[in-house]
Formats: C-alpha cells, structure tokens, sequence
C-alpha cells in the first residue's frame, strides 16, 4: 500500500465491535501513487473473483462489472468509472480513508455518492482484512449501482439511515442488519438458480462458494421484520443467507415507512444468527456444522 498513515479519528463502539472511524474528508484518488504491487494485488483479486463468480454471482452483476470497464489490467480510476455510472443511473463515487460515521455514510448515499475506500489491501492480506478497502468498494459495492432498482434501492437506504439516526439506536441497529443481509450478504433466486449479490461475499473467494454450496449454512426467504430482528457474524461466514427474486422486490418491501416497524420490534427480542423460525420459508435449513456457538453480534 502506497498510504501515508490513516487518519482515524476515533473507534466507535457500534454492533460491530469496536470499529476504526476516519476522517470524513472526501479525498481525491491518488492513481498516480498506486504502486506496481497495490495493481497486482488488484489484477490478483480481480481475476480470481471473475473466475469464481461466473454461475455464482447475478448476471446483473457480472454484466454490469462488464459495462462499467472494470479489468483486471489496472486499479481503476474513479473518475472513468464516474463518467459511465452518472450517465447510467446517476451515482458517482467518491474517495474516502475508510469507513465513515454512520451520518456521514448515510447522507452520502441519500444523495447519490457512494463512498470508496482509496488503498488497497497488501498481498498478505488477499483472503482477509478486518476493515473494507478498495477492492471490497469497489468491486464489491459499485457494480450494481449501474443497476436502476439497486441504485434507488441503495439512495432509499441512506435517506432511511438519516431517519433511524434521528429516531435512536435500536432502530439504527434495526436498519444495519438490513443492509448486513441484503447489500452486503444477499443472495438472489434467479430463472436459472440462486446466485450471489451482496457484496461482502462478491469480494470473499470462500465465501462466494461456501454461501452456495455449503449445506451449514440457512438459506431463507426474504422477510423483512425477521431481518431486522435478526444478529449477525462479522469474523466467520454468515450462518444465515436471505434470498429475494427480485430486486424489485426488495424495493417493494422496503417502500413503506419504517418507523411503526421500528416500534414493533423495540418489543421483541433479536434472534440468533443461525435460528430458523416456524414462519421462515426455508430454502435450505442449515447442518450448523463448524458454527461457534458466540459472538453474534
Ligand atoms: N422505508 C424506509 C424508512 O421509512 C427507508 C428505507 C428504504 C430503508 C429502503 C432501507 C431501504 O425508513
Ligand atoms: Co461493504
């Protein structure tokens, strides 16, 4: 990585644990500083992925990663991919040092601008890092803002982030575990299979097959309170995956005002990671085989 140290402005204790909050400067992307190694990491990841994720991951996704320009060849310039993507759906990306407090993430989002971590990760970090960087963003996150559903679906997103901010943190934390099962964890049920959209997996070698062929895991229909009511992992794969139709489904079932919703399961209490409810439609209920018994969060 060709950074200067990173200017962390605190750590938050949120639902993730203790998370390192940066700058909320918006920077612009120091291409030209990019070393021979920060591209080859990128090249490395890229074709990897690419070649996990045919028959894996939407063909919205793959198809748009196609349109937007992305290759392998070289870490991408924001501002080539910005031309393409304001002229698609109107997005744009910015550059940030990292992960943002949460006003400032979801106000970004409510008007179109979706944050992009600048650096890279080191070669000894390509299977795991703790914290998102350019790879996870950007390949991860910023093809299906090409997607007209997806990109009114992740602007709806922020504008309800500013909402649940304003109303406290149970309805904060409510939302996050939306975003967690569905932009980064989702999974969608396609004419010719299920197939993989979130983020979090797209951007995981492993997990991008564990989350589809792994019979430990729970695959369950989309539901919307059972989400929001639902813990997650952050340091193993997921034990429970969520699968919409359609992402105008998942528009649809997040349209209305949430805030009766919020009150509602202030009353309930959460549900474990890996549970399955009598209500669930289950796709696949999990062996549970290698889960740790702690640590949701
Ligand atoms: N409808 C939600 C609300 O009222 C906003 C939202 C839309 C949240 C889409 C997430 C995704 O707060
Ligand atoms: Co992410």
């Amino acid at each position: 990585m060709t950074t200067s140290t990173p200017q962390r402005i605190e750590n938050q204790l949120t639902d993730k644990g203790y998370v390192p909050v940066y700058t909320t400067a918006v920077i612009e992307q120091p291409w030209e500083r990019y070393s021979a190694t920060d591209h080859a990491v990128w090249a490395q990841l890229f074709e990897r992925q690419r070649e996990v994720l045919v028959g894996r991951a939407s063909d919205e996704f793959l198809l748009a990663q196609d349109a937007m320009g992305m290759t392998p060849h070289a870490i991408p310039r924001f501002d080539e991919l910005n031309a393409v993507l304001r002229a698609a759906t109107g997005w744009e990306l910015i550059g940030v040092q990292g992960l943002l407090p949460e006003l400032d993430f979801f106000d970004h989002l409510a008007h179109r601008r979706f944050p992009v971590t600048w650096w890279i990760r080191s070669p000894e970090q390509l299977d795991y890092l703790a914290e998102p960087d350019l790879f996870h963003d950007l390949f991860g996150h910023v093809p299906l803002l090409m997607n007209p559903v997806f990109a009114d679906y992740m602007q709806a997103y922020g504008r309800g982030g500013v909402k649940a901010h304003a109303i406290g943190p149970d309805a904060l934390q409510n939302l996050t575990r939306l975003y967690w099962y569905t932009v980064e964890f989702g999974l969608i049920q396609q004419n010719d299979g299920l197939r993989i959209y979130g983020s979090g997996i797209v951007s995981s070698k492993g997990e991008s097959i564990h989350c589809l062929e792994s019979d430990a895991p729970n695959r369950l229909g989309f539901d919307l309170e059972r989400i929001m009511r639902t813990r997650y992992r952050i340091d193993t794969y997921q034990k429970t995956y969520f699968v919409i139709d359609s992402f105008e489904q998942l528009m649809d079932a997040t349209a209305p005002d949430f805030t009766p919703i919020y009150a509602k399961l202030a009353q309930l209490e959460s549900v474990p990671a890996g549970a399955v409810l009598p209500t669930d439609a289950v796709l696949h209920r999990g062996s549970g085989a290698g889960w740790l018994n702690d640590g949701d969060v």
